[in-house]
Parts: C-alpha cells; sequence; structure tokens
C-alpha cells in the first residue's frame, strides 16, 4: 500500500529549455535571471501548512473548524449506503476522513459493511472497531469510495496576471502571508503542465492583471490516482467548485478556523483550501459531474415535512422525523451544500 503524494505531480519539465539563461552566470558569478523572489511557490507553502509534520491535518480534527454534509447529519451516510448497496456492493472507503464522522454514521446504519478509513491524521477515539484507518491508500479497491472535501484540500498552483499582462506563478511567505510573482508560465523552471491545463481549463488570455487562478492538475492527478485503484465499483468525490464558464476571477483560496473564514495564511495555524476545477477532474476520470441536491433527491433524501398525526400518534418519531427534514434541507440547500458538486465514475 501507497499513497502517491499527491504534492509531487508536476516536476519540472526535462528539455533543452531547462538550460537556458536560470543556469547561465554572469561574469560575477551570479545567476543571469536571479528568481524573482525567495518565498516558495503557494502550492509549497500550501503543502507544508497542512501536511507538513507540523501541519494543520495532523493535529487538528475538521470539524472543530468547519462544517461538512458529514457533519451535519447522517442522512449524508445513509445516502451513501444506499449508493453502496444498490451496487452489490460490501466496502466502503473513505478518503479524507477527518473525525470520522461519515464512518461511524455509516457503521451505525449499517454495520455488515466492510469500512475503511484514510487519513492523515491519527484514527480517532471512539471510533467502532469495526472500521479500519490508514493512512495509505489501499492498492485496490472493490467497493464504493468517497471523499467528501477532500480535493478542495489538495495544494495546487495559484498564478496571477502580472501588470504586463502575462500570467505569473504566485509565491506566498508562509509567516506574513505576503505573496509576491514568480516567473512567468513560457519560463524554463515552471511545469508545462501548468500552461497547457490553464490554457484548456481556466484560459487567462487577456485576461485584467490582478486576475488569478488555481491549475487543478494536482487534483486531477490526485483523483485519477483513487480511481485508477477501483477495480470493481465506484468513486464518488464530494466538493465546491466551478466548471469553465464560471471561474472566480480573484480565484478561490480561503482559510477557516474555529467555525469561521479567516485571513488566508499559510502558516500551519489554519486551513487552507481552494474550489475545485469539476470539469477537468472529471475529464480525467470519466466521472458524471451531478449537484449533491439531485443526487441526494434521487437516492431518497427529502426535506418533506413528516404528515401533522404523526405528531399525536408518535410524539417523539414526529420530532426525529422533523429534525431529520431540518437537516435534509441543509443537505440540499441552494446556495449551500445542495450546490456541491458529485463526481461519480462507475467501474
Ligand atoms: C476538509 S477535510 C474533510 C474531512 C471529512 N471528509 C469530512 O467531510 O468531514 C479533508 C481531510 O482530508 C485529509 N487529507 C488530505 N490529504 C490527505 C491524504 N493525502 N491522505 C489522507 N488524508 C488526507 C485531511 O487530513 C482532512 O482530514
Amino acid at each position: 500500500m501507497r499513497v502517491r503524494p499527491v504534492h509531487q505531480q508536476d516536476a519540472p519539465r526535462a528539455t533543452a529549455r531547462n538550460v537556458g539563461p536560470v543556469t547561465g552566470l554572469t561574469p560575477l558569478g551570479m545567476p543571469a535571471v536571479p528568481p524573482p523572489t525567495s518565498a516558495p511557490p503557494w502550492k509549497q507553502a500550501w503543502d507544508a501548512a497542512l501536511f507538513g509534520p507540523q501541519g494543520f491535518f495532523r493535529r487538528e480534527t475538521p470539524a472543530a473548524h468547519f462544517r461538512t454534509s458529514a457533519h451535519v447529519s447522517p442522512v449524508f451516510a445513509r445516502a451513501l449506503v444506499r449508493m453502496t448497496r444498490e451496487a452489490d456492493l460490501d466496502t466502503l472507503v473513505d478518503i479524507g476522513a477527518g473525525g470520522g464522522e461519515l464512518l461511524s454514521a455509516v457503521h451505525d446504519l449499517d454495520p455488515a459493511l466492510d469500512l475503511l478509513g484514510v487519513e492523515v491524521a491519527a484514527r480517532p477515539a471512539g471510533l467502532p472497531d469495526a472500521v479500519a484507518w490508514t493512512t495509505a491508500l489501499p492498492e485496490s479497491v472493490d467497493g464504493l469510495v468517497v471523499a467528501n472535501e477532500w480535493l478542495d484540500t489538495i495544494p495546487c498552483h495559484v498564478v496571477e496576471v502580472a501588470a504586463d499582462g502575462e500570467p505569473r506563478v504566485v509565491h506566498v511567505d508562509p509567516v506574513t502571508g505576503a505573496e509576491s510573482l514568480g516567473h512567468p508560465l513560457s519560463h524554463a523552471s515552471v511545469p508545462a503542465s501548468l500552461p497547457t491545463w490553464l490554457e484548456r481549463w481556466w484560459p487567462l488570455d487577456g485576461a485584467a492583471p490582478g486576475t488569478r487562478a488555481e491549475v487543478g492538475t494536482t487534483r486531477d492527478a490526485a483523483w485519477e490516482d483513487v480511481v485508477g485503484r477501483v477495480r470493481h465499483g465506484i468513486a464518488v468525490a464530494v466538493d465546491y467548485g466551478h466548471l469553465r464558464a464560471d471561474r472566480p476571477a480573484s480565484g478561490s483560496l480561503r482559510s477557516y478556523l474555529s467555525g469561521r473564514q479567516v485571513e488566508v495564511l499559510p502558516d500551519g495555524s489554519r486551513d487552507v483550501t481552494a474550489h475545485v476545477a469539476v470539469d477537468a477532474v472529471a475529464d480525467r476520470t470519466g466521472a458524471v459531474v451531478r449537484r449533491q441536491r439531485e443526487v441526494l433527491r434521487d437516492l431518497g433524501v427529502t426535506a418533506a415535512l413528516p404528515e401533522p398525526e404523526l405528531a399525536t400518534a408518535d410524539p417523539a418519531g414526529y420530532v426525529r422525523a422533523l429534525s431529520r427534514a431540518g437537516e435534509a434541507a441543509e443537505l440540499i440547500a441552494s446556495g449551500g451544500l445542495g450546490d456541491f458538486w458529485w463526481l461519480v465514475t462507475t467501474r
């Protein structure tokens, strides 16, 4: 078993362009083209902030900082159990399982399912013994693999159109958050996969200075790796994201801490996240892309209120049904979790 490090997908290209002015020296022995900044690129700083030895996700439980569908209600778990059983599968793997909330709820609903959590953080206290827990992706899976709000945490490069109209890699000081622009995308040290991806999925031609983009290569590769391990079954990535026609011109980098959106800072003190270019990921993985509200409705999730007669016939049941309806409403809400994207690949 192994987890391919998602942050090493974009090795600099090894072409003749690597022996350009970067390695040339002036007569005084200085590089002919000094690096424009000494701060790391966003991808590197973000990776260290979340997954370094003291990284945010190595210490922190997601539920202490933000609320995902897995935290809202067992209604979400029930939908995934139904999807698993309807496909005649008996295994569910949760990638980026956080505090194990989803797997605990699935276990309560269907104890016969084989469950595995894949997570860089330690096994949560109180997780049922029957739920397996590991840091490494399984080599292969026969079952349903779900990753709820995992892809948005995967660090990616950030680019910005400079004053001269040329997109450049954005660097960031991990302590202060101060940004600086690095090399243009045509530079030999910039992986060719960046401009290639942008051209297809997030074109910046003619964009005004200051326009930004988050390059989805690392997310595409990470999900392709997961989907490739599903020998027989279904892979489901659930996340917030955007389509090519609707990319955010200022990018979507965000930080969350203790339930609040805070200043974006890759210093390990807070979460760092960016929306997922879901159409690009789907293209790489043959996924069908639908909104969460549509998928959940097909899986029997409804926010319909219980019949009033139930209140007298079974008051406790009525209160439970009322609370389930409220939770379902949150999961399918427009402008909220209902707008999340489900990328479903069946193999
Ligand atoms: C935004 S949280 C979502 C947690 C959970 N899925 C939920 O819905 O509440 C993302 C989780 O993915 C985990 N994660 C990120 N990259 C990972 C990797 N390569 N391997 C294992 N876990 C990872 C993080 O540690 C974090 O717990």
